[in-house]
């Protein structure tokens, strides 16, 4: 059985004032669950104060994106162990938007998700289709690529532990979520792509997030598919009632 995981992606969103306000009004709206894992990746500027403000709480704190490297010359990037030492647990890897507009691809993902895991953080590693390569019925062959090459060298131990976001990238900010069945098939898919990668058990352990246009009122229908274990929430996710909202309605149809 796996544990529902509701995440929030905030994207560049957030003073360190608006990330504490927003950890003070949501944590109380979410203090009695223990049936969900809850996880939120504030920009790099407000990880800490996250961190601090949600230490006696079951939310935990991931960063958008990291840097391979342990330290370096690397002007305005981060490292692993930075994150793990600002308070961070998780990190988000591979969003279609570093993909889109930073260049990102599976190989340069596949070595920030092994260096995210030899620093303890658990990788949430983003895969999704374009429209044009939906529309062109390329979706299958996309996400296996994406899959095989962001995961490259995860051993089956790796797998089972980390955390897989299912976007397609049509639905991202833009009010069009993929229907429930669309989520379903897309998320066996890459659970088939899982166990060719790592075997069937680690496949079942791993937990699959959609991503793309969650909210409220769709997240208990997308959130009880057989294959999607949570949502990785963007613009619903920068409110707390909203995202308070979407926790709840992902425990209804988990339960
Ligand atoms: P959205 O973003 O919920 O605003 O569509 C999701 C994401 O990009 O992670």
């Amino acid at each position: 059985m796996r544990t529902p995981l509701l995440a929030a992606n905030w994207k560049m969103h957030k003073t360190v004032p608006e990330a504490v306000a927003f950890v003070t009004a949501f944590a109380p709206r979410v203090a009695a669950v223990t049936d969900a894992d809850i996880v939120l990746a504030p920009p790099f500027t407000t990880l800490g104060a996250v961190a601090d403000a949600c230490r006696d709480t079951r939310i935990a704190v991931a960063g958008q994106n990291l840097h391979w490297a342990p330290e370096g010359a690397f002007t305005g990037e981060i490292s692993p162990g930075m994150l793990a030492g600002a308070g961070a647990s998780h990190v988000i890897l591979g969003h279609s938007e570093r993909r889109q507009l930073f260049g990102e691809d599976d190989a340069l993902v596949a070595r920030k998700t092994r260096a995210a895991i030899d620093a303890g953080l658990t990788p949430i590693v983003c895969v999704g289709e374009t429209l044009d390569q939906r529309e062109a019925g390329k979706t299958p062959a996309v996400l296996a690529r994406q899959i095989d090459g962001s995961l490259a060298g995860v051993t089956p131990a790796e797998l089972a532990a980390l955390v897989v976001a299912y976007e397609p990238v049509w639905a991202i900010g833009t009010g069009r979520t993929a229907t429930p069945d669309q989520a379903q098939d897309a998320h066996a898919h890459i659970r088939r792509c899982l166990a060719g990668l790592g075997g069937a058990d680690a496949a079942d352990a791993c937990r699959l997030l959609y991503g793309g246009s969650v909210k409220p009122a769709n997240a208990e229908a997308i959130a009880g598919q057989a294959d999607v274990d949570g949502a990785l929430v963007g613009g619903a996710s920068l409110d707390p009632a909203s995202f308070a909202e979407i926790v709840a309605a992902a425990r209804r149809a988990a339960g």
